[in-house]
């Protein structure tokens, strides 16, 4: 265990067992007042609360996203991925971040949440500007009034309309036996967005950061694609996203023989978990034979993500399409480096690849 006096101080768990097993007691690790530091005004729905407002929330969160999702969206992401190679397949050269990386899973959270594809730049850019001010909140408070001016709209034009698309769903969706209002809705869709892009980009940027760095692992994917999601997996254990989440402890608990007060916070580092020699042989290495995934970067117990049947969906299909179509494809400089995004969450900004052009 660590322990840090930034934020108000807080413990930080780092051992597999302690980290799953704080995550799975809602009851003594609360969610409470947020999961996230610093603490914002509101909570961000389901991601702060514990039962049972969490039960309720869930259940909306559900109507957007669950194991089914990626059934749903599976072909539209494969032409996706299609169409944003043809961009750049006659180059030679792209930058896999920007080019591939942001764009599969920001078409696919349109897809996912029933936005019309010509508002993408828009969403793209008022994501990414609620994303980067989360820690100012002036600045939040406008990209967030700009965001729920485009979202809002659409959901309270399908109100007492017949539909089994999110939009609708979400119009007639009740919390507390009323309809959400305005704030709830666009609160919804902030949290989707925020929840389902910056990570998934992330993602699919350290997937294609371990294949493509090593042209053995590349070929081998490209050889037996049985192998893909098992370099999923190690890519999403590697290198989470989110590198952990907050908890308030609601009553004094003793781990490993140290003492953590109530009313404490608990900082549960799923990275820290996932790299744990107690739980994973050479944790450090990229290897594609460690079975069933274990690790924690989708977090475990009541919030357990969502989206992560889709996540993994996406992260599939993108590579997979990518070797398919250019199979020499490599990096094109060792420079890469992962950045902290704010909001405990990491990525890497550039990924330059050099391939032999096709048409
Ligand atoms: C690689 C991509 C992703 C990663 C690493 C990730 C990670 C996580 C983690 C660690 C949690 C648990 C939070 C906690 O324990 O406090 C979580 C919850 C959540 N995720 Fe994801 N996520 C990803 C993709 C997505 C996608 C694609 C969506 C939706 C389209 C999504 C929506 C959510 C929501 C709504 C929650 C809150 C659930 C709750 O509190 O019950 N995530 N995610």
């Amino acid at each position: 265990m660590a322990h840090s006096e930034e934020l108000g101080a807080f413990d930080i768990l780092l051992r597999y067992v302690d980290v799953k097993n704080a995550a799975k007691d809602w009851k003594t690790f609360s969610s409470r007042p947020s999961a996230v530091r610093p603490v914002a005004a509101r909570a961000r729905l389901a991601i702060d609360w514990d039962p049972p407002e969490h039960t309720a929330w869930r259940k909306i969160v559900d109507l957007g996203v669950d194991a089914t999702t990626p059934d749903r969206i599976e072909g539209l992401v494969e032409a996706d991925t299609v169409s944003l190679i043809d961009s750049f397949a006659s180059k030679g050269e792209c930058d896999l971040v920007a080019d591939y990386c942001e764009q599969v899973p920001l078409q696919a959270i349109c897809h996912i949440l029933g936005f019309d594809p010509e508002h993408k730049a828009e969403i793209r850019r008022l994501s990414g500007d609620v994303l980067a001010s989360l820690k100012e909140p002036e600045r939040l408070r406008k990209a967030l009034g700009e965001f729920s001016e485009i979202v809002a709209a659409p959901v309270l034009g399908r109100r007492g309309k017949e539909g089994r698309d999110f939009l609708t769903l979400l119009a007639n969706a009740e919390m507390n036996g009323r309809p959400l209002d305005v704030q709830e809705i666009t609160d919804t869709m902030v949290s989707l967005l925020l929840a389902g892009h910056e990570t998934t980009v992330s993602g699919l940027s350290s997937l294609l950061y371990e294949v493509l760095r090593r042209p053995e692992v590349r070929d081998r994917l490209i050889a037996d694609p049985d192998l893909i999601p098992a370099a999923v997996e190690e890519a999403l254990r590697l290198h989470p996203p989110v590198f952990g989440f907050y908890r308030r402890v609601t009553s004094d608990v003793n781990i490993a023989g140290v003492d953590i007060a109530e009313n404490s916070t608990t900082y549960l580092c799923w990275a820290a978990a996932n790299r744990d020699p107690e739980r994973f042989t050479e944790p450090d290495e990229f290897r594609l034979d460690r079975g069933p995934a274990r690790h924690l970067t989708f977090g475990f117990g009541i919030h357990t993500c969502p989206g992560q049947a889709v996540a993994r969906m996406e992260m599939n299909v993108a590579v997979a399409e990518l070797l398919k179509r250019l199979p020499d494809i490599r990096l094109a400089t060792d420079d890469i480096r992962h950045e902290f995004r704010g909001s405990e969450t990491e990525s890497i900004s550039s990924l330059p690849a050099v391939f032999t052009p096709t048409s």
